[in-house]
Parts: structure tokens; C-alpha cells; sequence
């Protein structure tokens, strides 16, 4: 278990568009596991490998405790309707805001194990997908979202 350095906004590692994976070695599965390790260690719900500095299309999600995904170069080949999701990302700490994302998506990837997986997602795991898939071409939600602001302020 490795906890990595979290990139964050204004680096421009998180503003190019990472290049596809040719093969899934023991290095992609190792880096995959410490970005687990490293999302939990920051109680995030999904991580991009640009915002651990490798600009490869790949990313984690666990939009529930336990169910972790595991997306090499991922496409989404379908999207249906429409949700407002109030999001924060990682690499933007401190801040949130409202981002339209669809209510349900296909995604097809490689998992871990170099296997063609494809899921139908809704709600919050198709936001958190969208928000993920984002990172790989070097968007990030503040690009989309409306209502930027820090939580923070909301408590005084
Ligand atoms: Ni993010």
C-alpha cells in the first residue's frame, strides 16, 4: 500500500489529454491499487491517474464503500437524461459546485485484469464516472460547474 502525491489544480499535468493504455502490466495494476489506497487516505469517491501524474486513461471509482471500479481506457457509448450534481474533485480542494452530468450511462473499459467490462450505470455512479472520465481529457468540474464555492463559508 503507497499513498501518492495528489495533484492539484493549476498544475497543467491535469490539463492534457492522456493517451491511451497499450497493455495492462503489473505496473498499471500496482499504480491502480495505490490509487485506491489513496483515494480512501482522502475519503474520495474516484481518482484519475492525471491527478497522480501519469497521463494515461485510466481511473478508480468506489461510489460505495466496497465497490471499487477499476476503468482502463474507457469509453462512454451512451448517455440518457439528466442530473445536477453538486461535486468537489481532489485536486480542487475546498471547493464545490452544481455540474449537469447525465442520469444514466454505458461504459465499456478494460478492469484490472486486461478484461473488456461493460456497465449501465445511473445517479451517482454514472456522476461519478462522467466526473472521472473528465480528468482523462484533462477537464476538470469547475470547467462545467455553476455555484462554484467553498462549503466553508456556508457555516458561519
Ligand atoms: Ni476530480
Amino acid at each position: 500500500m503507497a499513498i501518492r502525491n495528489i495533484v492539484k489544480e493549476g498544475d497543467e499535468v491535469l490539463r492534457k489529454k492522456c493517451r491511451e493504455v497499450t497493455e495492462v502490466t503489473d505496473r498499471i495494476r500496482q499504480t491502480m491499487d495505490d490509487m485506491v489506497d489513496t483515494m480512501r487516505d482522502s475519503y474520495g469517491v474516484g481518482l484519475a491517474a492525471p491527478q497522480v501524474g501519469i497521463m494515461r486513461r485510466y481511473f478508480v471509482a468506489e461510489p460505495e464503500p466496497g465497490k471499487v471500479f477499476y476503468m482502463i481506457n474507457p469509453v462512454i457509448t451512451k448517455q440518457e437524461g439528466n442530473q445536477v450534481c453538486e461535486e468537489g474533485c481532489l485536486s480542487v480542494p475546498g471547493l464545490i459546485g452544481e455540474v449537469n452530468r447525465p442520469q444514466r450511462i454505458t461504459i465499456t473499459a478494460l478492469d484490472r485484469d486486461g478484461k473488456e467490462v461493460t456497465y449501465d450505470l445511473e445517479g451517482f455512479e454514472a456522476n461519478v464516472m462522467c466526473h472521472e472520465y473528465d480528468h482523462l481529457d484533462g477537464i476538470l468540474f469547475i470547467d462545467k460547474a455553476e455555484n462554484i464555492h467553498d462549503p466553508a463559508d456556508e457555516e458561519e
